[in-house]
């Protein structure tokens, strides 16, 4: 692996991933390629450690000629794919998007991959990968007492969203059995950590207390998510680069199951030590029940075994200090918070999404 194009990578984990590469692999250059939605920055890519290694190109993944040109000009030898429309909310009000990015975007990179490395045999496909990251949410909702979804359990996705990164996963693995293209897919739970653009729930909830506005919580805040610090996560990734089987998917997840409802209290409790002169505490004071999110998935868990067996990788971080390192990132950020915040058309999608939803308690 020698010149890798990270898709995605002025988005939350793309960044943090690009970040973490450049640190940790000190050959090893970086083209990144990002369209630059609503939930990209290039502000996410100040402060890189050694920049000259890292290309940042403006652009679509659905653009096959520009896909092809920065294949061949650099030489690229692998391709890390996160680039993608990637909140649910949105892809039950808008759907569009995500079926034109999550899935022809990446029916679009495979075909440029196919073509360059098997069709022009650009290098040995030994010494190639294309690593997919993908989402626990293709499994579609566990019930209580379900075992944590295993990597060959049935894809059965709920949201828009879900359904394009399922459809997704399903050509990456495709292309790998038909083509021979070596791929290797890891589907990860919930990230939380810097540079998570505000609409997610961790950095929702902190900034909305510390403004002290409603804390808004869908249905009865029962749902059950695992949640990962992102640099668990960008580690994670850069283990199945390197030692990863062509073939493969890996789970990859926190380690650390809570209702929302209890993640948020827990929020609120960091912040309450956090800010003791605030005029807001005690800050779950400001959590308000809404309606809920249309077919929410009640519960996600993934097994993370098989990562731990054969790659020799668990997550570091404990939710409760991860969650304080992310209250501190997003208090000593506040004009990263106010830069992202003006991106067009955030503050109709706070009114489109959270006008409707009427309190429910
Ligand atoms: P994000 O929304 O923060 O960033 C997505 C990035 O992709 C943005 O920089 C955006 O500009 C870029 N992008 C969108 N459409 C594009 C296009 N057509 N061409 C090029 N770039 C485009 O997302 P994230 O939370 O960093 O997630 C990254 C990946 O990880 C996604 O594939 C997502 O499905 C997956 N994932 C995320 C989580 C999570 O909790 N955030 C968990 C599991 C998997
Ligand atoms: O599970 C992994 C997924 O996590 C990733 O694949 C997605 O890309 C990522 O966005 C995230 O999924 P969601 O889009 O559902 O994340 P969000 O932070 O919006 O929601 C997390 C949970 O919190 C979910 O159960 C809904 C709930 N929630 C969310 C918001 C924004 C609320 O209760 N209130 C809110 O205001």
């Amino acid at each position: 692996m020698h010149n890798v194009l990270v898709t995605g990578g002025a988005g939350f984990i793309g960044s943090n991933l690009i970040r973490h590469l450049l640190w940790a692999e000190p050959q090893l250059r970086i083209v990144n390629l990002d369209a630059l939605t609503y939930a990209g920055s290039t502000m996410n890519l100040d402060d890189l450690p050694d920049p000259s290694r890292h290309t940042f190109v403006r652009g679509d993944i659905g653009d096959r000629p520009l896909v092809e040109r920065l294949l061949r000009e650099h030489q690229i030898d692998a391709v890390v794919h996160l680039a993608a429309e990637t909140h649910v909310d949105r892809s039950i009000l808008g759907p569009a998007p995500f079926v034109q990015t999550n899935i022809v975007g990446t029916f679009t990179l495979l075909e440029a991959a196919r073509h360059f490395w098997i069709g022009e045999a650009a290098f040995p496909l030994d010494h190639v990968r294309f690593h997919h990251v993908s989402t626990d949410e293709v499994y579609g909702p566990l019930a209580p007492l379900d075992p944590p979804a295993v990597e060959d359990q049935a894809y059965r996705p709920t949201s828009p969203y879900a359904a394009s990164k399922a459809a997704a996963d399903h050509l990456v693995r495709a292309y790998g059995r038909t083509y021979g293209l070596p791929v290797t897919l890891s589907n990860c739970t919930n990230n939380y950590g810097p540079r998570q653009f505000p609409e997610k729930l961790v950095p929702l909830v902190l900034l909305n207390a510390v403004a002290g506005k409603p804390i808004p919580v869908y249905g009865d805040g029962q749902q059950v998510r695992d949640w990962i610090h992102v640099q668990d996560h960008c580690e994670a990734v850069e283990i199945i680069l390197r030692r990863g089987r062509p073939g493969e998917t890996y789970h990859v997840g926190g380690g650390a199951p809570s209702t929302n409802l209890a993640l948020i209290q827990q929020l609120c409790a960091l912040l309450d030590d956090k800010r003791p002169n605030s005029p807001h505490r005690p800050h779950a004071r400001l959590i308000q029940f809404v309606a809920d999110r249309p077919a929410h998935d009640r519960r996600y868990d993934l097994n993370l075994e098989k990562i731990a067996a054969t790659l020799d990788w668990s997550p570091r971080e404990s939710l409760a200090s991860g969650l304080a390192k992310t209250a501190e990132w997003y208090l000593g950020h506040l004009e990263w918070v106010d830069s992202v915040r003006q991106q067009p058309g955030y503050v109709e999608w706070l009114e489109r999404n959270y006008g409707a939803r009427e309190r429910s308690a």
